[in-house]
């Protein structure tokens, strides 16, 4: 798996060093990247043992046994524990990735690295900011665009057309193949990135959507689109197994065939 740079910080500092839990014939060691917007401190690392007998056997699990049972005062995003909301996208011993569905004996489960997704602005230990990935997502208008009279029951599409989202409708939005992308860790203030643009690609080939030009003309633009070199780390990150290098050149494809 491809391996990505961390977050920018000025100065990471070693931190507190957590006692084993007593008794445990079984543990893992976790160091995780800590910063409080409120304390005036550096970011830091923490190093904390878990005890594998007492806990799931997922990463995220690891979290929460931590939380619940050492420092209530770890923070990290989280929700359906099962790879579907897309909450707990983290960098997990160097790989963007869901912390819900990576297993403990899937990293180096004797010592485990965890940062929050790369090049992002901090919240608080590993909530990333992703205020301006949620404005982007926006700026696609990711809806169903049409101008024809609503039908009266159903907008309908044939098999083989609704087929054509296969592979883009999964997408979770967990903002790993952003976060691994170098174009969008240099550029992310104007160059959409590959979540967004995938979820771009997802509406310009609906079939019932009649907004296609309309859609095209919004990414036609130096940065929002161009900026994407095929370096394909967003297809290796993506935990759901999505191709949005494949999304993006098809968009150009459209870009160069309205041209002709
Ligand atoms: S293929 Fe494009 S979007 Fe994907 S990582 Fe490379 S530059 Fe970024
Ligand atoms: S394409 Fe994959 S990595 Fe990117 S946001 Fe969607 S689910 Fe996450
Ligand atoms: S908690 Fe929902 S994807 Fe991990």
């Amino acid at each position: 798996m491809a391996q990505f740079t961390l977050p920018k910080n000025s100065k990471i500092t070693e931190g507190k060093t957590w006692p084993k839990p007593p008794g445990s014939n079984r543990l893992s060691e976790f160091r995780i990247y800590r910063w409080n917007p409120d304390d005036g401190a550096n970011p830091r690392i923490d190093t904390f043992y878990v005890d594998r007998d007492d806990c799931g056997p997922m990463v995220l699990d690891g979290l929460i046994w931590i939380k619940n049972k050492v420092d209530p005062t770890l923070t990290f995003r989280r929700s359906c524990r099962e790879g579907i909301c897309g909450s707990c996208a983290m960098n997990i011993d160097g790989t963007n990735t869901l912390a819900c569905t990576k297993g403990m004996d899937e990293v180096n489960a004797g010592q485990v690295k965890i940062y929050p997704l790369p090049h992002m602005p901090v919240v608080k230990d590993l909530v990333p900011d992703l205020t301006r990935f949620y404005a982007q997502h926006a700026s696609i208008e990711p809806w169903l665009k049409t101008t024809t009279a609503r039908p009266e029951k159903e907008w309908r599409q044939s098999k083989e057309d609704r087929e054509k989202l296969d592979g883009l409708y999964e997408c979770i939005l967990c903002a790993c193949c952003s976060t691994s992308c170098p174009s969008y860790w240099w550029n992310g203030d104007r160059y959409l990135g590959p979540a967004i643009l995938l979820q771009a690609y997802r509406w310009l080939i609906d079939s019932r959507d009649e907004a296609t030009g309309e859609r095209l003309d919004n990414l036609e633009d130096p940065f929002r689109l161009y900026r994407c070199h095929t370096i394909m780390n967003c297809s290796k990150a993506c935990p759901k197994g999505l191709n949005p290098a494949k999304a993006i050149a098809e968009i150009k494809k459209m870009m160069v065939a309205r041209q002709v």
